[in-house]
């Protein structure tokens, strides 16, 4: 069952189009990670999915229920962090993730709350003016995983974490997910996604370029490796983790899966190994080749061919 659908969506500023017949499904239990680069149109999709916009054309349901008609249920459903906080100046964290509860309608948890309190290391007491950044992404993020809701929508939620409260953050969402929750998460930390994400979309100049499980884009995360020995290795293709097997003269290329790359390495060696070139995962190529726009990319070739 699709948690989310959204199916020809399109959404103008003006004479501006943000999103251009975005189509995207979001299916139940899963994490899917929303990437692209900046203005790419992420959080007006998401805006359009929380009813806080309404689309030009095209329409979006969540619980087969649609945005912006039927909002108030959907809302009582779902929890929404985006990546920055505005929290009210006098209220402390406490009252404020009290506050969020209250909204969504969720049954008192003191010994949930206190948990996800004590995990991200939130003081509670203070006032909403005094926090830091993280500290007001933490208060936005315990107050949505205390809620016993079925979606999370996440817009950048760590942006201002350390990495201690990042590591947090994702055992939370994967803790989440197995509880059966749905999990949308947009994210420009792409070790994050690939972490957590069963599906991603990419989403660039307010069009979908890219959707897919994690699983078939993985393929892409090989290393590409040229290597020359002594003398020469016999039954490369035979190894786990290694394709596309090719000999230049003394030479091999091959890819290689990253996960077996100190196997295959410590194989290799016991050949001589006189030469060795590896290129980076091709996972992060993808993402970056969607991320560039057209000059960046002019530039980066005019600098390589130079
Ligand atoms: N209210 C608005 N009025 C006019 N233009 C807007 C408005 N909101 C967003 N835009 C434009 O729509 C485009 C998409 O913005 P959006 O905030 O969705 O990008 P994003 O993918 O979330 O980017 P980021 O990664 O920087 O958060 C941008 O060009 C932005 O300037
Ligand atoms: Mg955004």
């Amino acid at each position: 069952m699709n948690v989310i659908e959204i199916r020809g969506l399109s959404k103008k500023f003006g004479q501006f189009q943000a999103l251009k017949d975005v189509n995207l499904e979001v299916r139940e239990g899963e994490i899917f990670g929303f990437i692209g680069p900046n203005g790419a149109g992420k959080s007006t999709t998401i805006r359009v999915l929380l009813g806080l916009l309404k689309g030009s054309s095209g329409h979006a349901t969540i619980f087969n229920q649609d945005v912006w008609k039927q909002a108030v249920p959907i809302h009582q459903r779902l929890a929404y962090v985006p990546g920055d906080v505005h929290l009210w100046p006098n209220l402390s964290g406490g009252e404020v993730i009290d506050m969020f509860l209250k909204i969504r309608g969720a049954k008192k948890d003191e010994q949930r709350k206190k948990e996800f309190i004590e995990r991200f290391a939130l003081d509670p007491t203070k006032k909403c003016r005094t926090y830091s950044k993280g500290n007001r992404q933490k208060v936005a993020l315990v107050s949505a995983f205390s809620s016993d809701v079925d979606l999370f929508i996440l817009d950048e939620p760590t942006s201002g974490l350390d990495p201690l409260m990042e590591q947090t953050f994702q055992e939370c969402v994967l803790e989440a997910k197995e509880a059966g929750k749905t999990i949308l998460l947009s994210s420009h930390i792409l070790s994050e996604v690939e972490k957590l994400c069963d599906r991603i979309g990419i989403i660039r100049k307010g069009e979908i370029i890219e959707t897919g499980t994690l699983e078939g884009l993985r393929h892409l995360t090989r290393n590409q490796m040229t290597i020359e020995t002594k003398r020469e290795v016999t039954n490369l293709e035979g190894l786990q983790g290694v394709h596309d097997v090719r000999k230049d003269n003394h030479a091999f290329s091959f890819q290689i899966d990253t996960e077996h790359l100190e196997d295959v390495m410590a194989y290799i060696s016991s050949f001589g190994l006189t030469k060795l070139e590896s290129k980076p995962p091709a996972l992060e190529d993808l993402f970056m080749r969607h991320y560039e726009d057209d000059a960046q990319k002019m530039k980066r070739e005019g600098r390589v061919r130079g």
